[in-house]
C-alpha cells in the first residue's frame, strides 16, 4: 500500500481552546498508522499545543530570511522548535502577501537549511518548482474554496507530468475542495500520493471521515 499524506491546512483560523478542541477530538478516536500521514498546518499561536501529541505539524509559511531585525516574521530556526514542516507557495500568499518567485526560492532554501520538509503550492502544471523539493500540492485555484474540485484524472495527469520531469519529488498531493465524500476519488489514483484539505479540515470530525475514506 502507498504512503499517503493527508495535510489539514487551517489557514488563519482557530483560537487556543478551538484548537485545544479539535486536538482532544483527534486525539481520541485517531491512531498513528505506517500508511496514513496526518499532519496538521495550524497557525504559528497555536502550533506548541501539538508538542506532545502524536500528530505531525507544520508551519504554514516562513520567513525569507534568518534570524534577525526582521518585523513580524517567523525564521526556520524558531519553526523546527515545534514543526518539521513548511508550507510554500500557496496561492492566498502569492495574491494576498507578495509573495513572488524569487520570494519563495528564499524561503525554500531558509526552509531546507533549516532541516524543514517543504509543502511546496502550484497552482498550474507548468509552474515552477524550486530546487529540492520532494513533496508538491498541486492546487488549480479555481478549486480553492469553491466546492469545485478538480477532476481525479486531471490531477492525476499533473502528478504524473511533475514526477516525470523531476525526478526529486516524490510525492504530489491534490488539494481544492477536498471532502470526506470525495477524498478516495483523489487518494485512489496511481499518481497521487494525498490530499491537501482547506476548509474540510476544520471540522474534527470531518477530518477524521476525510483520515478514514482515503
Ligand atoms: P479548500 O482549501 O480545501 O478549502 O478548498 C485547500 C487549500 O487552500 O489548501
Amino acid at each position: 500500500m502507498k504512503k499517503l499524506f493527508i495535510i489539514a491546512n487551517w489557514k488563519s483560523n482557530k483560537t487556543e481552546s478551538e484548537a485545544r478542541e479539535w486536538l482532544s477530538v483527534l486525539q481520541n478516536s485517531f491512531s498513528k498508522s505506517e500508511e496514513k500521514n496526518i499532519i496538521v498546518l495550524p497557525s504559528f499561536t497555536v502550533l506548541p499545543l501539538f508538542k506532545d501529541s502524536d500528530i505531525e505539524v507544520g508551519a504554514q509559511d516562513i520567513s525569507p530570511f534568518e534570524q534577525g531585525a526582521y518585523t513580524g516574521e517567523v525564521n526556520g530556526r524558531q519553526i523546527r522548535e515545534f514543526a518539521g514542516y513548511v508550507l510554500i507557495g500557496h496561492s492566498e500568499r502569492r495574491q494576498n502577501f507578495g509573495d513572488t518567485e524569487d520570494i519563495l526560492a528564499k524561503k525554500v532554501s531558509e526552509a531546507i537549511k533549516n532541516g524543514l520538509k517543504v509543502i511546496y503550492c502550484i497552482q498550474e502544471a507548468q509552474a515552477l518548482i524550486p530546487d529540492g523539493i520532494e513533496i508538491v500540492a498541486y492546487e488549480p485555484v479555481s478549486a480553492i474554496g469553491t466546492g469545485n474540485p478538480d477532476t481525479p484524472d486531471n490531477a492525476n495527469e499533473i502528478a504524473k507530468s511533475i514526477k516525470q520531469k523531476l525526478s526529486k519529488v516524490q510525492y504530489v498531493l491534490y488539494g481544492g475542495s477536498v471532502t470526506s465524500e470525495n477524498v478516495a476519488s483523489f487518494t485512489n489514483m496511481d499518481s497521487l500520493d494525498g490530499v491537501l484539505v482547506g476548509g474540510a479540515s476544520l471540522d474534527a470530525q470531518e477530518f477524521l471521515k476525510i483520515i478514514k475514506n482515503a
